[in-house]
């Protein structure tokens, strides 16, 4: 197979309202809320940087300006930190910059789910393959999951998702993957359903926030109808194309952390603190000290 054409895009879906963490994120978009140190949507771009992802698309909403201020240069706060001699924070702050000129955002102006938030990004993405990385869905690995799932790709090209398999009283929470045959971490797709109900779910084997797409996709979104939960669902549109290139799922060696939810929020802080060196032998001999 002669090398699948690179995958330079990749759109981050941003536009969700948070109501599962409000009061939180009235005034803060949840994709700011922080994991230690970092908004929660900076893990997923420097995921995408390490991948080899050079254009980052923001589909934003209402209330998102934060995360255009957040991926932009802060002058008098660098000024600040320059002039204190105080280079740490300083370089902190530089390392999360993309290059200027690679961050676009757009809007989805109603939330009509996330195949339509995708499709908002057509105009952005053009005639090439691009990545989707759900911020909300935190992968901790080395190497990141998108890469893991790149190298995969260069191998057999087409459409790729990140998979993990769940319990079955789980499964109608996500888009599930109906196997065919299964080489070590590659498992083909046959079949993909959004929010299945177990009874109804071809395996437990569950889409995670990673795909790397074609853009006939967006042929298929411009016209997909609604799905489950009312919303037009990317899953959708993916499960249409299977038969016509090759679709693949792909178990990474990461650990998620679904921090849109308030345990795996909790979670993903506990597990990133007792990763870093800085913090963990302190975390460590609090929980330890913890009465329950
Ligand atoms: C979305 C997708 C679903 C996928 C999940 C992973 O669902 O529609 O297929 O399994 O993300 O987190 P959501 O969590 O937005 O309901």
């Amino acid at each position: 197979m002669p090398k699948p054409a690179p995958v330079r895009k990749a759109v981050l879906p941003v536009a969700g309202m948070g109501t599962r963490f409000l009061p939180a994120t009235k005034a803060v978009p949840k994709e700011m809320l922080p994991v230690v140190d970092k908004p929660v949507v900076q893990y997923a771009v420097e995921e995408a940087k390490e991948a080899g992802i050079e254009q980052f698309i923001f589909v934003t909403g209402r209330g998102k300006h934060v995360i255009e201020d957040h991926f932009d240069h802060a002058y008098e706060l660098e000024r600040l930190l320059s002039s204190r001699e105080k280079t740490e924070q300083l370089n902190s702050l530089l390392e999360g910059l993309p290059a200027s000129g690679s961050v676009s955002f757009t809007r989805q102006q109603r939330p009509l789910g996330l195949g339509h938030a995708v499709w908002c990004a057509r105009h952005f993405v053009g005639n090439e393959p691009f990545a989707v990385l759900l911020p909300d869905d935190l992968l901790v690995g080395k190497p990141g999951a998108l890469k893991q799932m790149m190298q995969v790709y260069d191998k057999v090209g087409g459409v790729i998702v990140a998979a993990e398999e769940k319990p079955l009283a789980e499964v109608e929470r996500y888009g599930v993957i109906d196997p065919g045959v299964i080489k070590g971490n590659v498992i083909e797709v046959k079949g993909v359903v959004e929010k299945p109900k177990a009874a109804k779910a071809p395996s437990r084997l569950c889409v995670i926030g990673r795909y790397i797409l074609q853009p006939e996709i967006f042929t298929e979104l411009d016209k997909q109808d609604k799905g489950a939960g009312g919303e037009i669902q990317l899953t959708d549109s993916m499960a249409k194309t299977i038969g016509r290139m090759p679709f693949h799922a792909v178990t990474t060696t990461c650990a998620r952390y679904d921090c849109g939810d308030k345990v795996g929020f909790l979670q993903a802080n506990i597990a990133v603190g007792l990763s870093r060196p800085d913090i963990a032998p302190a975390l460590k001999a609090i929980l330890k000290s913890v009465k329950f």
